[in-house]
């Protein structure tokens, strides 16, 4: 049983990176040059994404990079051995929270004794999957051991601080955030009186924080609570918290909604307050999302529950400042609803063999921008994203065809410190349709494709094509297509200097 939240079943739970990129910039280009295709054009294709088995539909992860968000989900050590679970995690989601295994219960049982090794492993296993990492948490009234509730009060935040620089310290430059502080509010919107409370009164979680700042200045900071997604006692009480530590300067970069939700009564009032939120300087993002229901479940609820996934992801869209979305598990088998909440369960998108439910279906569809978009051309695998060297053999398919006329590419790229973001838009602005197009661009020296949407890439650095999947390979005059792709850097965070579709040299801006 979870110790943080009772197993009341109408009660919506209490208990994180939004635009990931830490320094964001936009440019749109202003040269235009010749790219020459060459034996680039000849590679075999591909595909650096792969669609799940388990759809069609292009992966929640490539359509949510799209719209410059992630898709995450938790993960524990146990479902590290499930390859059923770490193929379809790999596929379709592209940031992991540790389900428990970056708690001080784990990594600090005993005073001064560190086990990082359960949080290395997830952090492993999403570095090899091309996720990044919510670290998950680090000042906690729950799996907390108990030298750290029994200790004298004058030495609490000494501890506090030592178990926070060690192990900020240990996932220095490996994790996107942290959640520096969960769940601070009891369910009436009062500071818990926990043993950092007592210790230190409410400047605990100021400490807190600067203390993470101080020992990564590149993670970003979070607090992180349930029961304050919808407007309420104690969303008011986290507004006023957040507002006064901003006013201080105090270091916090955003607030996670962990929006444990109960079928039909997901807040309709989430977007104005995560808004508000967003509209004081910060980072926004729903850090655990699950929507339960009594079980077995019913296709009424199940439908509910499609319309309530499909709510919050929209509304999230609609916040520029919102960076991401959370589910609490990969799939049913591996939430924490039916023991917590008995009776409960199927809160996921993924049913009891890792199928996708029609929440699943919805949330493509919210991604996507309203409407489902046709199934991608991809060969369905849920291999990882592949840096297979380019081949020279000939393409084996029809080569595209009509384009009279121009193109254009505009690009916005956001960087952070060894990673950035690219999207590109091309525009066909000839007079006649293009059927099938080919973009090769050169990409900078030390950038390397770790993931791409919309398109396959091939190869993942130099000289690179994206080539159109089935979905957009048809542009009319006029018309055009947003593809874009994930890449580390070593430095270099600017982008291609020119672009030709289809061998035809294309406009820049
Ligand atoms: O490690 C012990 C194991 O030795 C023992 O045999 C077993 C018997 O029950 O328990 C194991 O500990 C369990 C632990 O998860 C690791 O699996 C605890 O009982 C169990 O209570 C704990 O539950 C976790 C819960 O946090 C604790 O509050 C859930 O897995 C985890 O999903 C949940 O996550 C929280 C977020 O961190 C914060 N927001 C709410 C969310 C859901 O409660």
């Amino acid at each position: 049983m979870a110790t943080d939240v009772g197993p009341d079943p109408h009660r919506s739970l209490p208990p994180g990176p939004a635009r990931a990129p830490r320094r964001p910039r936009r440019r749109r280009l202003a040269a235009t040059l010749t790219a020459t295709v060459g034996g680039v054009a000849a590679a075999a294709m591909v595909a650096v994404f792969a669609a799940s088995p388990a759809s069609a539909a292009s992966p929640l992860r490539q359509l949510a990079e799209a719209q410059g968000r992630y898709f995450g989900t938790a993960v524990t050590q146990n479902m590290l051995s499930n390859s059923t679970v770490t193929n379809l995690a790999g596929a379709q989601f592209d940031m992991v929270t540790p389900g428990n295994e970056m708690k001080w219960d784990t990594t600090e049982p005993g005073n001064g004794s560190y086990n990082y090794g359960p949080g290395d492993q997830i952090v492993s296993f999403a570095q090899s999957h091309s996720m990044r990492v919510r670290g998950h948490n680090l000042v906690w009234h729950s799996q907390l051991p108990s030298w750290v509730s029994s200790l004298p009060t004058n030495q609490v935040q000494a501890a506090m601080e030592a178990h926070i620089t060690n192990e900020v310290t240990h996932y220095k430059g490996k994790v996107y955030s942290w959640d520096v502080v969960n769940e601070p509010f009891d369910d009436s919107g009062n500071l818990r009186t926990d043993v950092f409370y007592q210790a230190m009164g409410t400047g605990y979680i100021a400490d807190a924080l600067r203390t993470a700042r101080a020992a990564d200045p590149n993670a970003k900071l979070y607090l992180n609570d349930y029961n304050i997604e919808g407007s309420g006692a104690k969303a008011n009480a986290m507004y006023n918290l957040v507002s006064s530590l901003k006013s201080q300067g105090v270091p916090l970069d955003g607030v996670g909604f962990e929006s444990h939700f109960i079928v039909g009564q997901v807040p309709s009032t989430m977007q104005a307050n995560l808004q508000r939120f967003a509209a004081l300087g910060l980072d926004v993002a729903v850090t655990e999302l699950d929507d339960r229901m009594p079980t077995p479940a019913s296709q009424a609820n199940l439908n509910q529950q499609a319309t309530d996934y499909g709510n919050v992801v929209k509304w999230c869209l609609a916040i520029s400042r919102c960076v991401g979305v959370s589910q609490w598990a990969v799939g049913d088998p591996d939430s924490w609803i039916p023991s917590a909440f008995p009776g409960y369960g199927a809160a996921t998108m993924y049913d009891s063999n890792y199928q996708p439910k029609t929440a699943y279906n919805s949330v493509v569809t919210a991604l996507s921008g309203g409407s489902t978009p046709p199934p991608t051309t991809a060969p369905p695998t849920t291999a990882p994203p592949t840096t297979a060297p380019p081949t020279t053999a000939p393409p084996t398919t029809a080569p595209p065809t009509g384009g009279a006329g121009g193109c254009r590419v505009g690009d916005t790229i956001s960087a952070w410190n060894t990673g950035l973001t690219a999207n590109l838009t091309i525009t066909n602005t000839g007079s006649t349709p293009i059927n099938g197009w080919s973009l090769v661009f050169t990409l900078p020296s030390g950038q390397t494709i770790t993931s791409g949407w919309n398109a396959t890439y091939t190869p993942t650095s130099g000289p690179v094509t994206a080539t159109n999947l089935g979905y957009n390979g048809s542009l009319p005059a006029g018309g055009s297509t947003t593809i874009g792709f994930q890449a580390n850097h070593t430095g270099n965070t600017a982008a291609p200097t020119s672009f030709s579709l289809n061998g035809r040299a294309c406009a820049l801006g």
